[in-house]
């Protein structure tokens, strides 16, 4: 067992971690698409009151867990259940979701440093063709990235929560900002740009419905990172004397702006390519998004910007990209190092050593899914599912086990820890949350109907997916 915890040098430090963890893949292009093709305005306030009223109070308890008890997802739940051994099973499932999704993830950012690649190199042109995609997930040349990616966020997470973790948020996070916004200001002054603005923000009610609460909902827990034991890690790298309650926040507001922004991004440029095109038709998958339609996008700006400057732009995005699932990535692989490190007693190379070698396979078996090898594919067929190794990892993992998992985490802090030993660890640097109306609001929500509303999209999920 390490000696010292590790923490993070400063609140700061912490909320750019944190704020890198939330805001991924997720933020820059499904929101965007989901808000548009889902009532614009009124599924962005229908989102922004989820997370402030749903989320953050999950956030909270979540990082609280995590901080009293100074350990990983698995031993958070012994600890602060006094060694149950029925609650340690929400302790694994916290430690599985992640792991899984983090293959699931990697493969996809694979795939997005190997379109920056290919844009760098010139290669705009052959991106924005049909054919392209299907080539390049099946060449053998995403397995070398795959190694350089995982090299990268590995070699971040060798140096430690606060020269590794800490210091990769306060570089890229920032950057990744100003990235942004740069895109955005370009792509506001393209012809048809208000069109776009238009189709994402003004309200239609109409469009909402039991699927798109379902659905906003989802996005807005995932977004977060919620579910997949980070915020009870991290919760565990925070020091006492910073606010759980305002750190959250700043971590919620902070991503919710991003997701907004990326709108501000994907939709002037999707109208700018086609002032006719009818929103509805598109994607609802971010990788169908990111490797099939965008780069058609992209190119178009060559009419106004010339091929270089078209290239630039769809490499700064591609980059944008890259670097916000890495920051997500690193806080996701972060879970099962800390489970290895404090339940096994592993330093924090061997855990990275030991996760990247399993995590290599499974990426391994999750891109070959596609038809390179149909190994797993087959396999998972055998077993009698209609599915690619890929989208099973995603149905049950990122579909349903994670509103399972954030039921879990309510129950376990309102009756099995107790409120009062929750309140007492959000009073921890926060003196004026004793008493206050967001400290009533969250304990009562948070043993009511948060945990019914997680209940609901979990059986909906599982009666929509496997039946
Ligand atoms: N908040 C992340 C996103 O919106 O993409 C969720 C996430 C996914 C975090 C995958 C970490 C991760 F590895």
């Amino acid at each position: 067992m390490s000696a010292v915890r590790e923490h993070f040098g400063s609140r700061l430090g912490f909320i750019l971690a944190a704020a890198g963890s939330a805001v991924g893949i997720g933020n820059l292009v499904a929101f965007p698409v989901a808000a548009t093709k889902s009532g614009g305005g009124a599924f962005l306030l229908m989102y922004a009151l989820f997370v402030f009223f749903i989320c953050l109070p999950v956030m909270m308890a979540e990082l609280a867990m995590g901080r009293r008890a100074d350990k990983d997802p698995v031993g958070a739940y012994r600890q602060l259940s006094g060694g149950s051994r029925g609650w340690s099973i929400p302790g694994w499932m916290a430690l599985a979701t992640p792991f899984m999704i983090a293959v699931f993830y990697l493969v996809v950012t694979v795939w997005v440093l190997g379109y920056l690649i290919e844009t760098l190199r010139g290669n705009l042109d052959l991106l924005a063709t049909e054919a392209h995609f299907g080539q390049f997930i099946n060449s053998p040349v995403v397995f070398l990235y795959l190694v350089v990616l995982m090299v990268a966020i590995n070699g971040i997470l060798a140096m430690g929560v606060k020269d590794g973790i800490e210091r990769a948020a306060k570089t890229l996070m920032p950057m990744l900002f100003v990235m942004l916004l740069g895109l955005v200001l370009f792509v506001l002054t393209r012809e048809n740009a208000m069109l776009g603005v238009k189709y994402y923000l003004i309200p239609d009610f109409g469009k909402i419905d039991s699927a798109v609460v379902s659905k906003a909902m989802a996005q807005a827990f995932f977004s977060l990172s919620l579910g997949m034991g980070i915020m009870i890690t991290y919760g565990s790298y925070m020091k006492k004397r910073d606010s759980i309650p305002g750190s959250s926040r700043a971590v919620a507001i902070t991503d919710t702006l991003v997701a907004f922004t990326a709108g501000l991004l994907i939709l002037p440029s999707i109208f700018h390519f086609d002032p006719q095109i009818d929103p509805s038709e598109l994607s609802d998958s971010s990788a169908g998004m990111i490797f099939l339609f965008l780069p058609k996008i992209f190119l178009s700006l060559q009419d106004s910007v010339g091929y270089f400057g078209a290239s630039a732009f769809a490499a700064a995005f591609f980059f944008l990209v890259l670097v916000a699932a890495i920051t997500s990535l690193v806080s996701i692989i972060e879970v099962p190092i800390a489970t290895l490190r404090d339940e096994r007693g592993m330093s924090r190379r061997k855990a990275i050593y030991t996760i990247a070698a399993v995590q290599f396979v499974l990426a391994i078996g999750c891109a070959v899914s596609f038809g390179m090898v149909n190994f797993f594919t087959q396999f998972v067929q055998l077993a009698g599912a209609d599915k690619s190794f890929f989208d099973l990892v995603e149905i049950i993992f990122y579909d349903t086990i994670l509103p399972l998992n954030g039921l879990l985490v309510c129950l376990f802090v309102i009756y099995k820890w107790k409120k009062a030993n929750f309140d007492q660890e959000l009073q921890e640097g926060d003196s004026t949350f004793t008493g206050s109306v967001s400290q009533k609001y969250i304990n009562f929500s948070l043993g009511t109907f948060i945990p019914l509303l997680l209940l609901l999209i979990f059986i909906n999920t599982v009666a929509l997916k496997f039946f």
